[in-house]
C-alpha cells in the first residue's frame, strides 16, 4: 500500500533533479491529453498509482485545467444544477462567506441597489434567517459582510436541531435564508421539501450550509436525508471535513454562475492549482468509492453508539450521519474523560454543550477507519469513562 509514496517522491526527485533543464513557459497540454484528465467521474475506484501517473504526465501541462475538471465533477457528483458556478476558497467558513456575498449582491441588486458599485452603507436593510443551531461560522459571515448579527432572525429548532418549517416568518423584501446540511452536534438534516421551494418562491435567496452533509448526496443510502437541497441557490461545503484532503478545498457553488463571479472576481480557472489532491481523491475514489467511504463512517458511527448504549450510556441524537453525542455525566466528568481520551491517543473526542446537556461527540470521519479501529475506540472510551 505504502509502494505509492515511495512512487511519489521518486517522481518528485526526477523532476527536481531535471528542474534547470525545462524550459521555463510550462508546454501547453494537448487537447487530447487532458481529454484523459477529464473522462468524467469514474465510476468505480480504481489503483491510486494510475491517478499518480497521470498526475506526473500531465500534471505541470494540465494544471490550470485540473481544478476546473474537479469542479465540475464535484456539481455532477452532489447533484448541483447544471451550469452552477464553483469556486474553491480556503475552508468552511471561507465558503460560507464567499456564496453569503453573492446572496447578498443579489437580493441587493432584485430592489436596484449595486454593491459592487454602491457597496452596504446606506443599502435597503436585508432580513438573514438561520435555524436557531446554525453553525457559528455563519454569524462571523454576515459580520464580515457588513450585514451584522443583529440582523438575523433565528427560527426554532426541534429535538435534533432541525429548522422548524412552522417557524419562518413572513417573508418580504430581500431576504437570505441559511438552511443546514448536517447540524454541527448531531448531523441532522433541515426538511429541504418544506421550506425551500416556499421561501424561494417568495423571493429569498436560499443558502445551504454544508461543510460536511453536502457529501451525503454522493452516497445512494445517504442521499434521501439531503433531498431537496438542489433547489437552492448556494451550497457551502469543504472537502478537508471528509475527504482527508488540505486546506484550500473549501467549495463554494452558487447557481447561476455570472452572480459568483461579479461577488468574488474569480472564476473556477483562476483558483488553478486548487483541487490537484482532490482531483486525484474523486478520481482514485471513483463514485463507488467515495459512497463506500460516506457510508462505512456512517454505519461505524451507528456502532459507537449501539456498543456505547449498550454499556449504558445516553445517547442524544439520532445518529443519521457520522456524529454521535453521549452523554457521559456531568460537565467536569466529560470535560475529565475528553482529556484522558485525547491523552491516550486512540481516539480525539470532543465535549460538547447541546441542547442544555454536556456530552462527548465523536465525530467518524477517514478513509483508514476500520471496523478494528471503532472497537478498539469503543474499548478506550468504555475505560476511560470507568477510570473518571
Ligand atoms: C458545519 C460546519 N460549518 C462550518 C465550519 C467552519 O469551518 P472552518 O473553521 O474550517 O472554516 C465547521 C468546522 O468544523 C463546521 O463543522
Amino acid at each position: 500500500m505504502y509502494s505509492i509514496f515511495d512512487d511519489a517522491v521518486r517522481r518528485a526527485r526526477a523532476y527536481l533533479d531535471n528542474l534547470g533543464q525545462k524550459p521555463r513557459a510550462r508546454p501547453a497540454a494537448a487537447a487530447r491529453d487532458l481529454r484523459d484528465l477529464d473522462d468524467g467521474v469514474p465510476a468505480e475506484a480504481s489503483d491510486p498509482a494510475v491517478t499518480l501517473e497521470l498526475l506526473a504526465r500531465l500534471g505541470t501541462p494540465g494544471v490550470s485545467h485540473i481544478g476546473v475538471v474537479a469542479l465540475r465533477w464535484l456539481v455532477d457528483l452532489l447533484e448541483l444544477p447544471t451550469g452552477t458556478g464553483a469556486v474553491f476558497v480556503h475552508g468552511a467558513t471561507a465558503a460560507n462567506f464567499t456564496a453569503l456575498a453573492a446572496a447578498r449582491n443579489s437580493v441587493l441588486a432584485r430592489v436596484g441597489w449595486n454593491v459592487e458599485e454602491n457597496g452596504v452603507s446606506g443599502a435597503p436593510a436585508i432580513t438573514i434567517i438561520t435555524g436557531h443551531e446554525a453553525h457559528p461560522s455563519l454569524t462571523t459571515s454576515l459580520r464580515m459582510l457588513g450585514l451584522g448579527s443583529a440582523r438575523i432572525v433565528k427560527v426554532s429548532s426541534d429535538d435534533q436541531g432541525r429548522m422548524r418549517p412552522s417557524g419562518l416568518p413572513l417573508i418580504s423584501g430581500p431576504t437570505i435564508l441559511c438552511v443546514q446540511a448536517g447540524n454541527l452536534n448531531s448531523g441532522s438534516f433541515d426538511d429541504f421539501g418544506a421550506i425551500i421551494p416556499r421561501t424561494r418562491a417568495l423571493g429569498a435567496w436560499i443558502h445551504v450550509e454544508g461543510t460536511f452533509g453536502l457529501w451525503a448526496k454522493a452516497s445512494p443510502l445517504l442521499r434521501p436525508l439531503a433531498r431537496g437541497l438542489e433547489q437552492a441557490d448556494s451550497w457551502a461545503t469543504d472537502a478537508r471535513e471528509w475527504l482527508d484532503v488540505p486546506y484550500d478545498s473549501g467549495l463554494t457553488f452558487v447557481r447561476d454562475p455570472n452572480t459568483l463571479q461579479a461577488a468574488t472576481a474569480v472564476t473556477g480557472s483562476e483558483s488553478p492549482v486548487r483541487g490537484v489532491e482532490l482531483w486525484a481523491a474523486l478520481r482514485s475514489l471513483g463514485r463507488s468509492g467515495l459512497a463506500e467511504l460516506f457510508e462505512r463512517n456512517c454505519r461505524q458511527a451507528r456502532r459507537f453508539a449501539r456498543d456505547l448504549r449498550s454499556a449504558g450510556h445516553e445517547i442524544l441524537n439520532e445518529v443519521v450521519l457520522n456524529r454521535v453525542v453521549v452523554a457521559v455525566g456531568d460537565a467536569a466528568r466529560t470535560r475529565r474523560l475528553a482529556a484522558a481520551l485525547q491523552k491516550e491517543g486512540i481516539d480525539w473526542c470532543e465535549y460538547t454543550e447541546w441542547r442544555g446537556r454536556i456530552a462527548l461527540k465523536i465525530t467518524v470521519r477517514s478513509w483508514a477507519l476500520s471496523d478494528d479501529d471503532v472497537e478498539r475506540s469503543v474499548q478506550a472510551i468504555l475505560r476511560a469513562a470507568a477510570a473518571t
